[in-house]
């Protein structure tokens, strides 16, 4: 364990340009640095590298971070490891803090885990390549599949041979415990017994995303229906299935590098793919795609494309999943494989090349691509035509960025033959009923919010905070005070004794961070309350917010945001002109911008305590504790009445 004084330590002495540079030739420009992004392929330099800010940004990929994210992406260290990498280069010495018995006990149970399913794997492969039985059932089995030797060895694909207990009795002898083959899911008891969960499988080692392996998937040699196709090994310490992509490991640089993520249903449209030359492909492998696995992804690229066999019922099955991916914000494409053929056998036979080629030529926008084939099963029967609209829109109503679903309300509109209004309308209809679902907000608000998606360039611009969720705009609220924390507003508040307008000059960071704390509002995003906690700190210290105290934050939960935040385009523009022209016009309007952020977030925050509070007034087991939660209650009605009154301000002299 690094103590956090060594840990704050290393923050403020690692330049993000000094470190970025040991990696990457770096040219100044202005008071920043500029070079090729190491992330992925590129001729003109847009990674971007900022000494004040101490971050770097990439404008061709996205990748975004501090001098510790830095290394812990460019070298693939955990936190730790990039810590101590920069202790070293920067010559401070760690002073390990002693680990509790229960951290040392739970990290060596995991350890051991991973030993153990390291020694399974070793073992498979072994028997692979160097047993009778490996050689003319399982590696024959493989050249068959047209698995070349390296690709083989690459994946540290293995064997199990049809003995009852084989890797078992192999383990126990090499030290390790029957308690642990048991819950590494390699061994079952039975009758004080071990047997091999795997027997006479060929076997796929599954791999973190750091790459050691963590659970295998084992394929039958026999024809015998009675047993299951594939075995998985079950979930375990080290091993949780919807958390898991396979081939993560072996793909992420080609994901990064080429923006794309290619996904297929199994182990052997993975490998197959992968020996023929496309690299940037993994698998969810049995399971259905989960959240956790799409955000694994999404830290690579945006943008996926589902590759399938061409199965009508089994790719409407899927469209659930896929609503999930445009839920996370990312670019959906699919691409469908001529009959018979999946990923595996097309590309078995071919080269890379041709299978890019093909996937290129082939590859439909998901939502498009749903329309097409639901409309194509519908006819002409204009009641089933409706329903394929109310489910379209409700694909489209899941994307979270308003311009896009724009978009694909006017390019589908020809699709169905529909009038864009139409299908607008419906969409407006499905966005306030959704809004108002998770708001709990009333229905005359919900009238309010009647314009907020109407297409209209001059209504976007006005678009009103309360189209936002209310982690969109306790977002937008620390983004404005990050970014314009610095910058004179003038306010316009009647003063409360004679309740005259009066004119007031204040910096922005006082007047969100006062205004803000007045009412005791806290954050509902744990993240965002933290950042402004630290803002509040950092501002009774320094009248000016120091960025680098908070980008290179040692907290993540801090740092990251912060930087999402920061590294806008507009800041880092290398266009001067574009950028003084992007951030004059939103200095224009921070007069505004600002309270209206507030008076918007404070509207939802009041909302959803008095929500909560009512929800715990049901449910108070006392008269006192009700007693207090009404008292409370009372208080944040005042509040609502205050805000709903658009008052603001009344704290600022
Ligand atoms: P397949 O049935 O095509 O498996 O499923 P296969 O090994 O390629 O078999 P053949 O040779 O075409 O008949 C494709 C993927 O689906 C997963 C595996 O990952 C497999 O690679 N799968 C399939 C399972 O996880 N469990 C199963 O029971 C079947
Ligand atoms: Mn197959």
């Amino acid at each position: 364990m690094i103590p956090q004084d060594t840990i704050s330590q290393i923050f403020d002495a690692a330049r993000v340009e000094e470190v970025v540079a040991d990696f990457v030739a770096l040219k100044r420009r202005g008071g920043n640095f500029t070079g090729l992004c190491p992330f992925h392929n590129e001729r003109t330099p847009s990674f971007h590298v900022s000494p004040t800010k101490g971050i770097y940004k990439c404008f061709g990929c996205g990748k975004a971070g501090n001098s510790v994210n830095f290394v812990m992406e460019h070298e693939k260290f955990t936190y730790p490891e990039a810590l101590r990498y920069l202790a070293k280069k920067y010559n401070i010495e760690i002073q390990e803090e002693a680990e509790t018995a229960e951290q040392v006990a739970e990290k060596s149970a995991r350890e051991g885990l991973m030993a153990i399913v390291d020694f399974a794997a070793k073992f498979f492969a072994n028997q692979l390549f160097n047993t009778d039985e490996g050689l003319s059932v399982g590696l024959s089995y493989f050249h068959g599949r047209s698995f070349s030797d390296e690709t083989i060895r690459e994946f540290q694909l293995g064997y199990s041979p049809e003995v009852w207990d084989s890797l078992s009795k192999e383990a126990l002898k090499n030290g390790f415990s029957a308690d642990m083959l048991e819950k590494s899911g390699l061994s079952i008891k039975k009758d004080d017994r071990l047997y091999d969960r795997f027997r006479g499988r060929v076997m796929f080692p599954i791999h973190s995303q750091a790459g050691r392996v963590i659970g295998f998937g084992g394929r039958i040699m026999t024809s015998d229906k009675t047993r299951p196709k594939y075995v998985n090994s079950p979930e375990s310490e080290i091993y949780n299935k919807s958390k898991v992509l396979y081939g993560i490991s072996f793909a992420k640089h080609a994901i990064a590098a080429n923006d794309m993520c290619f996904l297929v249903e199994g182990y052997t449209d993975v490998i197959s793919m992968y020996r023929a030359g496309v690299q940037n492909v993994v698998s969810s492998s049995g399971t259905s795609l989960t959240v956790d696995q799409i955000r694994m992804i999404k830290r690579y690229t945006p943008n996926i494309t589902i590759l399938y066999d061409g199965d009508p019922a089994g790719i409407k099955a899927s469209f659930r999943g896929i609503d999930m991916i445009l839920e996370q914000g990312m670019n959906v494409k699919v691409v469908l494989f001529p009959d018979g053929e999946d990923p595996d056998s097309f590309a078995r036979t071919r080269r890379g090349a041709e299978v890019q080629e093909f996937i290129q030529q082939n590859a439909k926008d998901f939502i498009h691509f749903k329309i097409d084939l639901l409309l194509s099963e519908t006819g002409r029967d204009p009641l089933k035509r409706v329903a394929v609209l109310k489910d379209f829109i409700e694909s489209i109503s899941l994307i979270p960025d308003q311009l896009t679903r724009l978009a694909y309300v006017k390019e589908s509109a020809d699709r169905m033959q529909m009038d864009e209004r139409a299908i607008l309308n419906e969409l407006n209809k499905l966005l306030r009923k959704k809004f108002t679902q998770k708001s709990g907000s009333t229905p005359t608000e919900a009238d309010e919010l009647d314009n907020l998606f109407a297409p209209e360039p001059a209504e976007q611009q006005q678009e009103s905070f309360d189209a936002l969720s209310t982690d969109d705009i306790e977002r937008e609220i620390i983004r404005q005070l990050l970014l314009f924390g610095d910058v004179e507003i003038e306010t316009n508040y009647p003063d409360p004794e004679t309740g005259e307008p009066v004119k007031n000059k204040v910096k922005a960071a006082s007047f969100i961070i006062n205004d803000i704390t007045a009412d005791e509002l806290d954050f509902s995003n744990a993240q965002y309350q933290q950042i402004f906690n630290t803002c509040v700190t950092e501002l009774r210290n320094n009248p000016d917010i120091d960025y680098r105290k908070l980008t290179n934050h040692p907290d993540n939960a801090v740092s990251g945001p912060v930087i999402d935040l920061i590294a806008t385009k507009y800041t880092f523009s290398p266009n001067w002109e574009k950028r003084k022209i992007r951030l004059l016009q939103e200095h224009e309007v921070l007069d505004f911008l600002i309270p209206n952020s507030i008076l918007s977030f404070k509207s939802k925050r009041v909302r959803q305590i008095l929500k909560e509070l009512l929800e715990k007034i049901k449910i108070a087991e006392s008269d006192d504790i009700s007693i207090d939660l009404q008292k409370q209650y009372i208080n944040a009605k005042r509040i609502a009445n205050l805000i709903d009154g658009g008052q603001l301000g009344r704290t600022i002299v």
